[in-house]
């Protein structure tokens, strides 16, 4: 889709939380931070931090999609969080596996396709067939598309792509920028339009490297099992009053 079709989209309004922008973002990105901050203010272990946290996603997903946003990712583990203490990591591959279970029956009723961003190598055997029998299940779903970045690095994911590229035995001339982004995890979503960054952080962490290129970035301080559906409203408020110019100039004056 060209910058000019996005910016003739407004978004639709609901019965609940009417949206009257100018402009809405076709894809929206989440690194959802600040679980562990979350947890620890109240006196919790991180965990109960990360079930906040998914609890929280459940409502931004059905927010989102109130909101009409057409491709939603979330960042929910990354390359170098298996550096994370053994329990916390374990905790939270199995989450991901009661979120399959509990949650895609219901995201695909909503007609919500889920992509899995990432490596599958290196998770356990069931996760990973869990994974593509969600993706296998929800694959003709138009509604949106969630894609959930697990096992994920930015960096990893263009060294993969690489690595596909030289195995295919593609020639030089044939990679061009259009191309090499069909090798990615990514291939087929539009780049990511808003990149929002929660609790206070504000770094790239190794996230949609070569799709955030144009993003825009929103931080808020709001730890991430608090951001809720008022706080994407204020995010997707300050992405349309936002100018994209994509490297170029301003739009000459009339
Ligand atoms: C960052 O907070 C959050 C994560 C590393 C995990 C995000 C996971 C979820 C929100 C659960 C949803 C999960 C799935 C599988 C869909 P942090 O732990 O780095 O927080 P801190 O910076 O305050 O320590």
């Amino acid at each position: 889709m060209t910058s000019t079709a996005r910016e003739a989209q407004t978004a639709p309004s609901t019965s609940s939380q009417p949206l009257s922008l100018r402009r809405l973002p076709v894809h929206v990105a989440i690194i959802m931070d600040g679980n562990g901050r979350w947890a620890q203010a109240r006196g919790l272990p991180r965990l109960a931090g990360h079930r906040a946290g998914t609890e929280n996603l459940r409502h931004i997903i059905d927010a989102s999609l109130d909101f009409g946003i057409k491709y939603l990712t979330v960042y929910a583990f990354s390359t170098e969080n298996w550096a994370r203490p053994k329990d916390e990591v374990e905790g939270l591959m199995n989450i991901l596996e009661e979120v399959i279970d509990m949650e895609v029956p219901r995201l695909h009723e909503k007609g919500v396709r889920v992509r899995h961003i990432g490596a599958l190598e290196g998770l356990r055997p069931e996760l990973q067939r869990k994974i593509r029998e969600s993706e296998a299940l929800t694959r003709e779903n138009q509604r949106m598309v969630l894609g959930v970045a697990f096992n994920y690095g930015g960096r990893a994911e263009i060294v993969h792509a690489v690595r596909r590229i030289l195995a295919e035995g593609l020639r030089p001339e044939e990679v061009d920028e259009a191309r090499f982004a069909q090798y990615l995890y990514t291939a087929g979503m539009p780049d990511p339009d808003l990149v929002i960054r929660t609790s206070g952080e504000q770094r790239i962490s190794n996230f949609l490297l070569w799709q955030a290129a144009y993003a825009e970035w929103y931080f808020t301080p709001v730890y991430w099992p608090d951001f809720d559906r008022e706080e994407l409203r204020k995010a997707l408020e300050e992405y349309s009053r936002r100018e994209r110019r994509f490297g170029r100039v301003p739009n000459p004056k009339p």
